[in-house]
């Protein structure tokens, strides 16, 4: 069916499953959400008597095609597990556990429990216990907005999703069905369930305006709402009569409508898409050597290499205006030259500040030591470029450098190792006058909460992968407070004896009442002067799509309530044959070291 988002109808009675089914093709939608039970049909489980009438409709009434493909199977509304009454929680659980079997028969890929009770630790343990036994069955949970029935409640309905979540251990199989109110909650609330696995928002009749040609219309806040899960792929279901024509044709059509009209992606933004909440180990360009693919990919960002030459630009002019050095030749060195972008900007910033400069391109790479030397011969570079196959830890130059030109940073800043490939680099800089382009990183982490990049993480069953850090073009998420830097490496670093090994401790203010999933780490780098190459949200380098922030996880969510603080310390740790991180959150609750001695993930030297 093209671009479009899947509709269902919630049907709250169900008189003939076919007229349903035929009813969806002529409103235009997708599948149909039925009560796998009749709603009034209560089953009181302690009666013995044993009765021959089935207790709901039989699974021949539709194709098994149609029961897996076109159904979600609601369950009961009158299911109250936590009644005080100890009857009506035993029969809730007894026809619950009944509907979740009736379902996996039928093999409809999803169920839809009734709105819960506010605190529902019975719902919660209920529903857990049945999660474990059908492993291919989502569950949604039917979460309002806010609460309709007592729009005052302080509580927030996300309280009651995530109590719900917790009990069930973050169970892959349990998701959210949002639906929609005609009062909204404020905007923070909206972009917190926008980091929750919502898989379907419930739209009713009922929430609908009426435009002035009589057709259904959504508020302004309503739609946008609507858009920020478009972003997500979510299914819309319409519930309630038709209020505005006989049928609800005109209902789908306008839910089309809006997503057809959704907001376009920006340029970077069509490009990060395919990448969205995608995890990728970072790389380990010392280690390993990258492909022609991946340099490709990197000399395609549009910012890095016009920030680049305006860096050596600036650097340029002033060393020339340094008393006595106009004339002079300068040595640029660019280390780690990969395909020679780099090269090249710093050969047209000398033309722009009419500067006399020789280059080395330097690479331990074999692969683009090949195409450096081919542009030497192909752009003009001979007598301008000399092309060097050498470690920059281990070369060793007749002359010296005046400019160490170098992009070796990582999401993190230091985590491709920069630090220790350009304290064995500065060897070959002029001491006193020479330059290190960049010449300082800083890097910085903020908490964020995202149930989706967890669940990515749980997904390979084991400690190891939650003791690894990933680069992630985050989506479904929300950062829980400001970025606060963690510590900066300077080039040339004059300590003695060098130590980057590094050390720091946050506390990071939480406004709102959250779930903490791990941290997101980012960089901001000084290659000269003002100019920058940032990835750190409030510098970001706009446009630059060259490095996707880095997810540091945690194993367990924590429940962070409003007003707390979270406290984490992060590690740089370093030995003579690897650099790893290990972290620790320690408030609000205290939880394990991750990733202790580099036993789980370590970065190569
Ligand atoms: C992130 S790439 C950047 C490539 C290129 N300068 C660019 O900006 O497109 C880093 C490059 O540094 C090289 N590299 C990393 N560590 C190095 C080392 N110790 N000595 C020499 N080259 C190194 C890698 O082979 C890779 O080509």
């Amino acid at each position: 069916m093209g671009d479009v988002v899947r509709i269902g109808r919630l049907q709250t009675c169900v008189p003939d499953a076919h007229t349903v089914m035929d009813a969806l093709r002529g409103n235009e939608m997708h599948f149909a959400v039925l009560p796998l039970v009749h709603p009034r049909a209560r089953r009181e489980f302690a009666n013995k008597t044993v009765r021959d009438e089935p207790f709901t409709r039989s699974d021949l009434t539709l194709s098994s095609h149609a029961w897996s493909t076109n159904v979600v199977g609601a369950l009961s509304p009158w299911l109250n597990l936590d009644s005080p009454c100890a009857r009506v929680r035993t029969d809730s659980e007894k026809a619950l556990k009944q509907e979740v079997m009736w379902a996996q028969h039928i093999s409809c890929p999803a169920v839809l429990t009734p709105i819960p009770a506010k605190k529902c630790p019975n719902f919660a343990r209920a529903l857990y216990s049945n999660l474990t036994g059908y492993t291919n069955t989502q569950f949604m949970v039917r979460i309002p907005l806010v609460w309709t029935d007592d729009p005052e409640a302080s509580s927030d309905p996300w309280e009651t999703w995530n109590d719900v979540r917790s009990v069930c251990e973050h169970h892959a199989c349990l998701s959210v069905a949002l639906e929609l109110t005609s009062d909204l909650p404020d905007q923070d609330t909206v972009e917190q369930w926008g980091a929750e696995q919502v898989k379907m928002i419930i739209v009713p009749t009922s929430i609908f305006l009426t435009n002035a040609s009589g057709f259904p219309v959504l508020s302004k806040r309503h739609q946008a709402i609507l858009n920020v899960f478009f972003a997500r792929n979510v299914d819309l279901v319409l519930s309630g009569r038709p209020r505005h024509q006989s049928d609800m044709l005109v209902y789908t059509q306008y839910l089309q409508h809006l997503y057809q009209n959704r907001p376009q992606l920006s340029d970077s933004e069509a490009f990060e898409q395919p990448y969205w909440d995608y995890l990728q180990i970072p790389l380990q360009p010392l280690a390993d050597n990258l492909e022609s693919q991946t340099y490709e990919v990197f000399e395609r960002d549009p910012v890095k290499y016009v920030n680049y030459q305006e860096a050596v630009r600036l650097c340029l002019l002033d060393l020339m205006a340094q008393p006595g050095r106009k004339e002079e030749r300068f040595v640029i060195m660019v280390v780690g030259a990969g395909r020679g972008p780099l090269v090249r900007a710093s050969l047209q910033a000398a033309e722009q500040a009419g500067a006399n400069v020789f280059c080395y391109a330097l690479d331990k790479n074999p692969n683009a030591v090949v195409t450096l030397r081919n542009m030497r011969l192909t752009e003009g570079w001979v007598g301008k470029v000399e092309v060097v196959h050498s470690d920059m830890r281990a070369f060793h130059p007749d002359v010296l450098a005046d400019i160490l030109v170098s992009e070796l940073l990582g999401s993190f800043g230091d985590n491709e190792l920069s630090p220790e490939c350009l304290d064995g680099a500065q060897s070959f800089l002029k001491p006193g006058t020479g330059v290190s382009i960049p010449q300082s990183y800083t890097s910085a982490m903020a908490p964020i909460s995202s149930a989706k990049l967890h669940q990515e993480v749980k997904s390979y069953n084991d400690v190891k992968h939650f003791e690894t850090t990933y680069v992630v073009k985050m989506h479904a998420h929300r950062v829980l407070s400001r970025p606060q830097d963690c510590w900066t490496f300077d080039h040339p670093n004059h300590e003695t004896p060098i130590d980057n090994a590094r050390y720091s401790v946050h506390r990071f203010p939480i406004t709102r009442s959250s779930c903490l999933t791990g941290f997101a780490g980012y960089f901001d780098a000084k290659l000269y002067g003002d100019v920058h190459i940032s990835i750190h949200p409030e510098t970001f380098s706009t446009g630059m799509f060259s490095w996707f922030p880095l997810l540091i996880p945690i194993r367990t969510p924590i429940y962070l309530p409003a007003g707390c603080e979270v406290e984490a310390h992060i590690w740089r740790r370093v030995e003579d044959k690897k650099v790893w991180y290990e972290w620790v959150v320690t408030s609000p609750s205290v939880g394990p070291l991750n990733n202790l001695n580099g036993r789980s993930f370590s970065i190569g030297l």
